[in-house]
């Protein structure tokens, strides 16, 4: 009869042995909470492609960060529909836009959460691109302007940090520098460094209302296809200022999470974006999926992948399963 010389099971054994040799941790800690706000008052209408994902107007947006802030999460990253598009997206700079308004109330009523606001132009336009159409193209430097005033107007509102999602170039260095212009040097900058042109995003332009009207996002999302050029666009971003950067989506690209993590000592975020999301809630919905442990280990593993902080729709549910556990 044959006998393993070493045996891994050894370590397997009982629950005190497999966490003392656990690798990685998932805590509340890491995790970013999206909240979708909208105008009008007393609003909570439900996404129907994200169960338990919803619209929310201001009031309902800080009631909803209150209950995020006593499950011991740190953050939420805010969305805004606006009440109405233009061709410039001038209302995710407005004073009175509805992100600033949003800011201000939730840092008014629970200061000690950390408010990401996500700087892109998709909700805003008329036509649904992230930047100002100029001869049919998305014109790289108008929308600098555009992004860098965005910024500018959450860091006034009191963004903690602003979170650049429209992927033009040049934008980190233009907003940090409007930024610092304007006052606000300790404003952090969460770049989303590399943003795939994926189709994973399908709900969240269904919550957000930011499908483009016409063409794609290829011209300014990276190919999916590429992960030597996700290490470029990561040390632009970290040369131009970024102070975390990010990799969206999270599950189908762990080994760019890793690729960034071995490359750069920044701290590293993932996106757990709505495709991913819908897919975990449908499969469970069929029953075809254990919906609670699939949650855990698609977290689990896009934080052994290397990243230190996730945004997921998942936040709520997991801080609950980890206070029960
Ligand atoms: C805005 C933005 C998008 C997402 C985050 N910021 C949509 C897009 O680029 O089309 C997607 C998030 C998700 O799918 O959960 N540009």
């Amino acid at each position: 009869m044959f006998f393993p010389e070493y045996r891994p099971r050894r370590l397997r054994r009982t629950e005190a042995l497999r966490a003392m040799v656990r690798e990685t941790e998932l805590s509340v800690k890491h995790l970013i909470y999206p909240l979708f706000v909208c105008p009008g008052k007393k609003v909570r209408e439900e996404v129907s492609s994200m169960p338990g994902v919803f619209r929310l107007s201001v009031d309902e947006a800080v009631r909803e960060a209150k209950e995020v802030y006593e499950l011991g999460l740190p953050a939420v990253i805010l969305f805004g529909i606006p009440e109405k598009k233009d061709e410039l997206g001038s209302e995710a700079y407005a004073k009175k836009g509805i992100v600033q308004k949003a800011v201000s109330a939730i840092k008014k009523e629970v200061p000690e959460l950390i408010v990401v606001t996500d700087v892109c132009l998709c909700e805003y336009t008329s036509h649904g691109h992230c930047g100002i159409i100029k001869n049919g193209e998305v014109d790289n430097d108008l929308t600098l302007e555009q992004l860098a005033r965005t910024a500018v107007s959450h860091a006034r509102a009191g963004a903690d940090i602003v979170a650049p999602s429209d992927m033009m170039d040049g934008r980190v260095a233009r907003i940090r520098e409007a930024l610092d212009e304007a006052g606000f040097q300790n404003v952090a900058i969460l770049s989303y460094a590399v943003k795939y042109c994926s189709s994973f995003y399908g709900p969240f332009r269904e919550a957000a209302d930011s499908a483009p009207q016409f063409g794609d996002r290829r011209s300014y999302q990276m190919d999916p296809a590429n992960a030597r050029e996700a290490l470029r666009e990561a040390s632009l971003d970290i040369e131009e200022g970024a102070d975390i950067i990010m990799v969206k989506p999270a599950m189908p690209y762990l080994d760019i999470i890793r690729a960034l993590r071995e490359e750069f000592n920044h701290p590293i975020a993932a996106y757990q974006v709505s495709g991913e999301y819908a897919m975990i809630k449908a499969a469970a919905r069929l029953g075809w999926l254990d919906e609670e442990r699939v949650m855990l280990e698609s977290l689990l593993s896009i934080r052994r992948a290397g990243a230190d902080i996730i945004i997921t729709y998942f936040a709520k549910e997991v801080a609950k399963k980890l206070k029960s556990l």
